[in-house]
Order: structure tokens, then C-alpha cells, then sequence
């Protein structure tokens, strides 16, 4: 049976910051307020040409580049987000894409900010059962698209990014250890997006309402997210015969300083064995973990062969955590310049419009 590696990772964020000087330019709210409450400093905000496509698009070629390995030799692209750019197409196809992939099978994995941690271990599977050997997962978020810009409780939390892992099939041992995924959808109307779906039309009264914008009982969300991180985490150490001490690194969805902080605490481990970077980017939501691990690995923390644990909650209820040991790219004979496979994959992509706008005036499509 191959072992699933993790071999490539990328991030991107938008440029625009948004500070918390900034938020309390337009709602009632303070640095202090913030900085105390969530840990957050800043936040990215996409600009009006950016979406969860354009913003995965390029984590994902990074994480391709890392890993060395062809967007052609991809067999599975999961997508994970909580703002997609439609109901349907899948965010995942389009990146498909985007980044030149004929090959790949495409979807979205919804479980909101748990959804990177699920859609991993889904790919590490597929990957372990044989049946495919190259995947990307990609998180990738506007969640600054949902917000409502008058809600102190909630707009001060949310950023925009995107991050990326590619996982590649090994007779190496290592990789992907142990997953575990949970969720308890009676709590589901504590953190909720009512209008992107079926059940909340978008017409006047809905959109008077707000229901086109995020609604979160924060204070539940609290308490459910700290007792999850530290039940996950050990559930998953234990799946993976492994102790505390073992691990070299926690890398937990970035939502609010004070969870980890609990979370620390409940499983009495130091600070310093967690990856935060919640004060750049505040909760960036599926995107969190890929973001935060490429920064670990660019500042030296994470390295081949430590132990590494990720560990998330979020809407749904969900919950997951998953143990890895970190491998880095696979051997491989020669450099690949993943750009250039970019740019065969834009004129295939023209190609196949180019061909289906033909067969549709050969066989009588209306113009
Ligand atoms: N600035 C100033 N005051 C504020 C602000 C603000 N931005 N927001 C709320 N307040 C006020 C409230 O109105 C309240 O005032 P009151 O006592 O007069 O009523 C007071 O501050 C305390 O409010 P709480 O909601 O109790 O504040 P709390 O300490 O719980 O912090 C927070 C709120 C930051 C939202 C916290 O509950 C939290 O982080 N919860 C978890 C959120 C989370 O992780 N969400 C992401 C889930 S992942 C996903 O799936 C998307």
C-alpha cells in the first residue's frame, strides 16, 4: 500500500492590509478591543478582480512548483472553501483550469474551516487505496465577500487568502499518519451563510434581513472550538501511536489567538509548539492551515521529518485534526517549470471554447 506524502505547499494573499485601525473607522470597535479579544493585528481583503479561483490559482502553482511535479500529472483537485465562486461550477474546476490539469478530477469538499483538513485526508485515501497518485488540495476563501461591514462581532475576525498542498503517492513510510473528522450538525445555526444556498431565496426580504451575510454566536463557537482542538488532538495522536512530546509542531486553524491559547493549556502543551499567524491574516477560514504551515516551513520551523499535527474546527458543526510527518518534494530527475505548463494548459483551455463554439454552429446553435 503507498504511503501519501505531502511534497509541495504555496500560499497567496491578497495585497490590500485592512487594519484594526482601519475597522474602527467604520464600526464601533478599537485596536485594543480586537487585538486583546482575537489576537488579530490585520487582515488582507481581496480586490474587485480577485476570487477564490484566481486566489487558489496561485497557491496552487506554487505548491506545484515545490513539489516539482506537472499540473498534466495531477489525477484529483479537491477544493475546500466557504465562499465558492458559484454554487456550481465547482471552485475546483475552475482552478482545474486555471492551472492546466486535464487530467484531474475536480470538486469541492464543504465543511467550512475544518473543510482543509477533511479534504487532505480524503486525498491522502484516495492516494493510500491506490487508486490515484497525485492530488492537490487547495483552501481558498473571500470570506470578506460575506461579512456584514456593520457587524462589530463579526467583521472584525474574517480575511481573504488561499493555500495549497500537493500529495504524492511513496513506498516511503511516512506521510499522512492518522485523520480523524467529526461534526454535530445540531449546532449548525451557531455559525451559518443562510443565502448562497437553496433554502434562503435572495430576494428583498431575505437581503433586508441580512441573511447574505455571515451569522456567528461567537461565544459558542468558543467554547465548542477549544474543548474540539484538544479532543482531536489527542484522538489523533492516539490513532497514530504517538505522544505529545512527539510532535514537533501543532498547526491549528488560525480563528483566535485565545483558542489556542486554551487549546495550549488543555493539552499542556508550551506555546511555542504552535504555528500562529492569526495577527496577519485573522481567520482566513480553509485557507488557515496551508497558510500557516508554508510560513513554518519558510521560517525554519518545520522541517523533514518532524511530526506535525493539524488540528481545525468550524460551521457545520466540524471538527478534524490529522498527523503527518513532513516529508518535503520527492526525488525527481529534473527541474520542472510549472509556468510553462500554465500557459499550455490557458491555450488548451482556449481550444477546447474555440472547438465547442464551432461544433455548436455545426450542429445549429443559436447565436
Ligand atoms: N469591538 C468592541 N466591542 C465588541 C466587539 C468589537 N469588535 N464585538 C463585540 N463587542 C462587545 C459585545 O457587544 C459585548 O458587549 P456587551 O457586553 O455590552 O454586550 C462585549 O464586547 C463582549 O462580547 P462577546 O461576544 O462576549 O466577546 P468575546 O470575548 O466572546 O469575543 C469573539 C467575541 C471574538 C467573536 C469570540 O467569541 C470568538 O472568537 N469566538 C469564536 C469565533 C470563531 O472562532 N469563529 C470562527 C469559526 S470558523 C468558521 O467555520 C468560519
Amino acid at each position: 500500500m503507498p504511503y501519501a506524502h505531502i511534497t509541495g505547499w504555496g500560499m497567496y494573499v491578497p495585497e490590500p492590509v485592512l487594519t484594526n485601525d482601519d475597522l474602527a473607522k467604520i464600526v464601533d470597535t478599537s485596536d485594543e478591543w480586537i487585538r486583546e479579544r482575537t489576537g488579530i493585528r490585520e487582515r488582507r481583503i481581496a480586490r474587485a478582480h480577485e476570487f477564490p479561483s484566481t486566489l487558489g490559482t496561485k497557491a496552487a502553482l506554487q505548491a506545484l512548483s515545490v513539489a516539482n511535479l506537472r499540473p498534466t500529472d495531477l489525477d484529483l483537485i479537491i477544493c475546500t472553501t466557504s465562499s465558492p465562486e458559484y454554487v456550481f461550477p465547482a471552485t475546483a474546476a475552475l482552478i482545474q483550469d486555471q492551472i492546466g490539469a486535464p487530467q484531474a478530477g475536480a470538486f469541492d469538499l464543504m465543511a467550512a474551516c475544518s473543510g482543509f483538513i477533511y479534504a487532505v485526508n480524503m486525498a491522502a485515501q484516495a492516494i493510500r487505496s491506490g487508486s490515484i497518485r497525485n492530488a492537490l488540495v487547495v483552501g481558498t476563501e473571500t470570506l470578506s465577500r460575506f461579512v456584514n461591514w456593520q457587524d462589530r462581532s463579526t467583521c472584525i475576525l474574517f480575511g481573504d487568502g488561499a493555500g495549497a498542498f500537493v500529495l504524492q503517492a511513496s513506498s516511503q513510510p511516512g506521510g499522512v499518519l492518522s485523520a480523524v473528522m467529526h461534526s454535530d450538525g445540531s449546532g449548525g445555526n451557531l455559525l451559518t451563510l443562510p443565502v448562497l444556498g437553496g433554502r434562503v431565496p435572495a430576494n428583498e426580504a431575505t437581503l433586508h434581513r441580512g441573511h447574505q451575510y455571515i451569522y456567528m454566536d461567537g461565544r459558542e463557537v468558543f467554547r465548542f472550538a477549544t474543548r474540539m482542538m484538544v479532543s482531536a488532538t489527542e484522538e489523533v495522536l492516539r490513532n497514530a501511536r504517538l505522544s505529545k512530546e512527539e510532535v514537533s509542531l501543532i498547526i491549528p486553524h488560525q480563528a483566535n489567538y485565545r483558542i489556542i491559547e486554551t487549546a495550549a493549556r488543555g493539552l499542556r502543551l508550551p506555546m511555542e509548539r504552535f504555528v500562529v499567524n492569526v495577527d496577519r491574516y485573522g481567520n482566513t477560514s480553509t485557507a488557515s492551515i496551508p497558510i500557516a504551515t508554508v510560513e513554518a516551513v519558510q521560517s525554519g520551523r518545520l522541517k523533514p521529518g518532524d511530526t506535525v499535527v493539524f488540528v481545525g474546527f468550524g460551521a457545520g458543526l466540524t471538527w478534524g485534526a490529522l498527523a503527518a510527518k513532513w516529508t518535503g518534494p520527492l526525488p525527481s530527475p529534473r527541474k520542472i517549470t510549472v509556468s510553462r505548463y500554465r500557459l499550455v494548459g490557458r491555450v488548451r483551455s482556449l481550444l477546447r471554447r474555440l472547438q465547442r463554439y464551432l461544433e455548436g454552429l455545426i450542429w445549429g446553435r443559436k447565436a
